[in-house]
């Protein structure tokens, strides 16, 4: 077995099993959707199922093609065409397609602390180096150290609005990162797979002010279709190309069922409002209730996130805190600067359970 492979740790799952045995117990460890797919997408892929059911195209079905393209050319500053794009399973099959494609085993990637941890497992698996770096100063200033290693990289993920943070980026620092990446031949990988889901706040995409990226999307948590393994990624075609071995290699095409839904939820999205009004009540109960608790946070602009600093190590409070019956996600893995965090997902409970995990930690902690 590779060495890499052995080393990679999936200590978060300490979290899962450990919860999956209690009772009673508020799920903020969950990183989905409480939502079930809507029912017009799921009749999409039924009436889906008319069809022949071979392999679909490589890059994915022409029509889903065209509605990402149009999806994508809808953010301000960007007119992308259908080809090119490549339909893949999830966001996940598109960054991993990116990442093997691109990079050398000496290349380095650079990721922002905290970050979404399977940006690491990933590179670990392709083999190429990576490091973390906070992006951001208090007053959105792209910080001197990331600058340093944004520089010296090969590429960089810019992930906004931010898992596990809610963090969204204003047009000023989308265009300061993208221009000094650019400036700097540092390939941008724009992950923008909650770009729907945003509050008070308008979604600016770094790739608008870049001449050397790539767009990763998903139907997964915008549409709440996580299951579905419909993702995609934007690039220059000759660069779709290349990608499409690595997808080819992995998983052949995307699922064809799955498209039929993707070109649904995309056409007829007017849930995704429905979606994101009942998340925008979420995050304003829990910043309160997180206010209530005198907890040190940057309120979520956007995704379904919350990452508070909550004054002790992460893993020794979320493993006392699911005992009470609240569990969370330890920020450590996701960054040296976030040993003392917590991810709290507001996308995956309701009101009630906010408000019945926060009067267990008020209980506890005061
Ligand atoms: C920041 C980020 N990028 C990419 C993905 C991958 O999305 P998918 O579920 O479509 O593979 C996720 C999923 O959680 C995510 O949080």
């Amino acid at each position: 077995m590779r060495e890499r492979i052995q080393n990679i740790g999936l200590s978060i799952r300490k979290i899962s099993e450990k919860a999956g045995k209690q009772d009673e117990i508020v799920r903020f460890d969950i990183g989905q959707p409480s939502f079930d797919t809507p029912e017009h997408v799921k009749e999409a892929a039924k009436k889906g199922l008319e069809n022949k059911q071979g392999y679909s195209p490589m890059l994915g079905l022409e029509e889903l093609r065209e509605e990402i393209a149009k999806e994508e050319s809808s953010k301000k500053g960007l007119e992308i065409d259908s080809e090119e794009v490549m339909v893949t399973t999830g966001g996940m099959g598109a960054l991993y397609s990116v990442f093997s494609a691109r990079l050398e085993t000496d290349d380095k990637a650079v990721f922002d602390d905290p970050c979404w941890g399977p940006y690491k497992m990933i590179s670990e698996v392709s083999e190429n180096k990576w490091t973390q770096v906070q992006y951001w100063d208090q007053d959105r200033n792209l910080r001197p150290e990331a600058k340093k290693e944004i520089k010296e990289a090969d590429l960089l993920v810019v992930n906004t609005p931010g898992n596990p943070t809610g963090y969204v980026l204003t047009e000023g620092q989308a265009r300061e990162i993208a221009e000094f990446a650019d400036r700097h031949d540092t390939f941008l990988v724009s992950d923008e797979v909650y770009h729907r889901l945003i509050y008070d706040k308008e979604h600016y995409s770094p790739a608008a002010y870049s001449n050397n990226y790539c767009i990763i999307g998903s139907t997964s948590k915008n549409h709440a279709m996580t299951g579905w393994r419909a993702g995609w990624v934007v690039d220059k075609p000759e660069n779709i190309e290349q990608y499409a071995k690595v997808s080819r290699a992995s998983t052949a095409c995307p699922p064809r069922i799955s498209q039929y839904a993707a070109i649904e939820a995309l056409r007829n999205d007017s849930h995704v409002g429905e979606m994101s009004e009942a998340y925008r009540e979420r995050r304003d109960l829990l910043v309160e209730r997180m206010e209530g608790l005198g907890w040190d946070f940057v309120a979520p602009e956007g995704a379904i996130y919350a990452f508070p600093e909550v004054g002790e190590d992460s893993w020794d409070f979320c493993m006392k805190m699911i005992e009470e019956g609240v569990a969370m996600v330890p920020g450590e893995p996701m960054g040296p600067e976030s040993d003392q965090n917590v991810r709290i997902c507001f996308g995956s409970t309701t009101k009630e359970e906010i408000n019945k995990a926060f009067d267990i930690l008020e209980d506890e902690l005061q």
